[in-house]
């Protein structure tokens, strides 16, 4: 009886403490195996994401996947130009906003993907511009409209946009492999429009954090011109010093297990390095690569299995290690609906696939397990909870 009463009274008392403690300070009972990501990570102060493929909520498995175990969405698709107007004037709304009440529904963050970005953009807007019936003089007045009709439509719901996307080369761009401007807003704007974008979206929206995204910049190299990371640095900082109001760092971190190998080490480097900045820092397109094996047989699996999943709890831990890091975005969270399936990253479409945290049937993989062991296992000294990050002005 006595001991009854001595559980019920430690139950009572974890109820009232459970209630008392910020949400950054919870208290899980239980196994952490049993605990959601996105439970894990709000002790870090951080939000686990991923990008949502608007056409696959009406499968419950994936949507009950999606809203239990991430806390931050993006749409994969949805959001984007073609998408939005894909005739010219003419504004298509309707799978944004599937996409915003799912997370609304589900008490979700949203990061808004993409503003400005080469690809994916109406086919009236580019053959107008390679016709001439677009001119460069307009076409700047068509990005300024665009952003702004987008920014307000969304205006007090979007906790992050991708304001610019991708707008650097990679080092095989050019014959001496240095790194500059690329694109059609590049070459038909010049490298201007990248402070007007910032200026345009923070005029339609105070509150929302404004952020630069890209791949390839998930660890420096030697700092010279060859080195993208370091090309993003110093554009950041220019930008900085002219005022330009960009909040957050997005580092996609498209990974693959036949490049290359960070260390947890490298990645903490770069995401403390962008946050010396003063920005925040955010990996917002997570996915880990494998070119797939002739037969999947144990042999052949195991050591793919076991470097992706090395890959994203490094990606995790060198956020963790940064307090200015406050996302985590997975670019999907099933091998069954994966943009690897189909693209083709050099070695044929969807020859280097099996990239997410679930199998195409939503078991878990290792992956999944280490970054969930990451954020059980990890605090102070080294892992603090996250600083919270303000709009700059
Ligand atoms: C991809 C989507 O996942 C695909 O469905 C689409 O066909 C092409 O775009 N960088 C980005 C994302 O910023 O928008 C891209 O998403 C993947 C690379």
């Amino acid at each position: 009886m006595r001991r009854i009463t001595m559980t019920l009274a430690a139950g009572a008392a974890a109820a009232a403490l459970a209630v008392a403690l910020p949400a950054s300070a919870r208290w899980h009972t239980g196994d952490p195996q049993d605990q959601s990501l996105r439970a894990l990570a709000a002790d870090h102060g951080l939000y686990v994401g991923t990008a949502i493929d608007v056409g696959a909520l009406s499968d419950p498995t994936y949507s009950q996947i999606a809203a239990s175990q991430f806390s931050t969405v993006t749409a994969e698709n949805a959001m984007k130009w073609e998408t939005i107007e894909p005739e010219r004037g003419v504004y298509n709304w309707a799978p944004a906003e599937q996409f915003m009440a799912f997370a609304k529904a589900h008490d979700q963050k949203v990061r808004g993907h993409v503003l400005v970005w080469q690809n994916q953009l109406p086919a009236w807007l580019t053959e107008g511009v390679a016709d001439g019936s677009i001119s460069k003089a307009e076409l700047r007045g068509i990005l300024h409209d665009y952003i702004t009709a987008v920014v307000t439509h969304f205006q007090g719901r979007i906790w992050q946009w991708d304001v610019v996307n991708e707008a650097v080369t990679d080092p095989w761009d050019s014959p001496d492999g240095h790194i500059t401007y690329k694109g059609f807003w590049y070459e038909n704007l010049g490298a201007g429009y990248i402070a007007d974008a910032f200026r345009w979206a923070r005029a339609a929206d105070r509150q929302a954090l404004l952020t630069y995204n890209d791949y390839n910049i998930d660890a420096f190299g030697d700092g010279g011109p060859l080195d993208k990371t370091q090309f993003v640095y110093d554009m950041v900082k220019d930008l900085r010093a002219q005022g330009v109001p960009i909040d957050v760092v997005g580092s996609q971190a498209h990974l693959s297990t036949r490049y290359g190998n960070y260390s947890p080490f490298q990645i903490a480097d770069a995401q403390q390095k962008f946050a010396s900045l003063g920005v925040a820092t955010a990996l917002t397109e997570v996915d880990v690569r494998n070119l797939m094996p002739a037969e999947q047989t144990g042999d052949t699996m195991n050591p793919l299995l076991q470097a992706q999943a090395y890959d994203y709890s490094a990606l995790m831990q060198g956020c963790l290690a940064s307090r200015h890091c406050i996302s985590y975005t997975v670019w999907g969270f099933d091998d069954g609906h994966s943009w690897t399936n189909t693209w083709d990253f050099g070695a044929g479409a969807g020859a280097e696939a099996m990239a997410t945290l679930y199998t195409a049937d939503y078991q878990p993989k290792l992956a999944y397990r280490a970054i969930q062991a990451d954020l059980a296992f990890t605090g102070a000294p080294q892992v603090l909870s996250r600083i919270p990050q303000h709009p700059t002005r």
